[in-house]
């Protein structure tokens, strides 16, 4: 696998974490560590930050997403947001499908799909999470899980669409739990996901496609989960809230 033919991404996923002040401070000392980032540089933040996240970005290698985004355009959804909306404040990434929509908040599969393809029709970049949980770990069927979940999100979305998707494997197991999967088990499923992507699209896609690795990455592992050829980036929860930590981390990626 040629790590040449995609970008390396690296992304901060804040979740419920960071007043105004704080992100303000945060972003502050964020810019310089990781102005010289030879990959692409994402802090996805809650809703009530993009404005301060975008305004303090401007002019900078940081780009900045939302957490989630609803699939209809406008209507009756009381607490939800369109992409459309995102996208008027120059909003360009989101995360699709993480682990704790589908587990606290009743995304499926289906769902997880429909988003996906109203954020790709509004010309958004998706980081899309997959991963299984330690039952189905245990039980082996790991493989099998992703690429469903894979192929059901990426359902009807063009060949055109997929070069503005991110994959994001994120073992629930790992999340915010200190247990990162060795850098062989993030390769493994990665590769599997990459597989599904050339049976689905074709090579060129696949080859193209980048993929994340996620769940408890940090400054001390994530060189050698990068180091894996099909490991591309990292979606980054706990460490993407110290400015340090996070700039380790994009310094150990390198884009192709
Ligand atoms: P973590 O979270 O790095 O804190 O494990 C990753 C994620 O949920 O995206």
């Amino acid at each position: 696998m040629n790590k040449t033919l995609r970008k390396a991404v690296i992304a901060g996923n804040w979740k419920m974490n960071k007043n105004r002040k704080e992100a303000q401070a945060l972003i502050t000392e964020l810019k310089p560590l990781v102005k010289d980032a030879t990959c692409d540089v994402v802090i996805c933040v809650p809703f009530t930050n993009l404005e301060t996240a975008l305004r303090e970005t401007e002019g900078t290698n940081i780009k900045v997403g939302a957490e989630n985004v609803h699939f209809a355009a406008s209507g009756a959804y009381t607490g939800e947001i369109s992409a459309d909306m995102l996208t008027e404040m120059g909003v360009e990434y989101v995360i699709i499908g993480h682990s704790e929509r589908r587990q606290y908040f009743g995304e499926t599969d289906e769902t997880v799909n429909l988003r996906t393809k109203a954020a790709l029709e509004a010309g958004m970049t998706v980081i899309l999470c997959v991963g299984e949980m330690l039952a189905d770990r245990e039980n082996g069927i790991t493989e099998e899980l992703v690429a469903l979940q894979t192929k059901v999100a990426l359902k009807d979305v063009t060949k055109e669409q997929l070069s503005r998707v991110i994959i994001a494997y994120e073992p629930v197991w790992a999340i915010g739990t200190g247990k990162t999967a060795t850098a062989d088990q993030a390769q493994e499923v990665c590769a599997v996901i990459r597989n599904v992507i050339a049976n689905v699209y074709d090579k060129e896609a696949a080859d193209a496609m980048t993929i994340q690795y996620g769940g408890s990455m940090n400054a001390g592992n994530a060189e050698e989960l990068l180091s894996k050829p099909d490991v591309d980036g990292g979606l980054i929860g706990g460490a993407a809230l110290k400015a340090q930590d996070f700039s380790v981390i994009v310094k150990a990626a390198t884009n192709g």
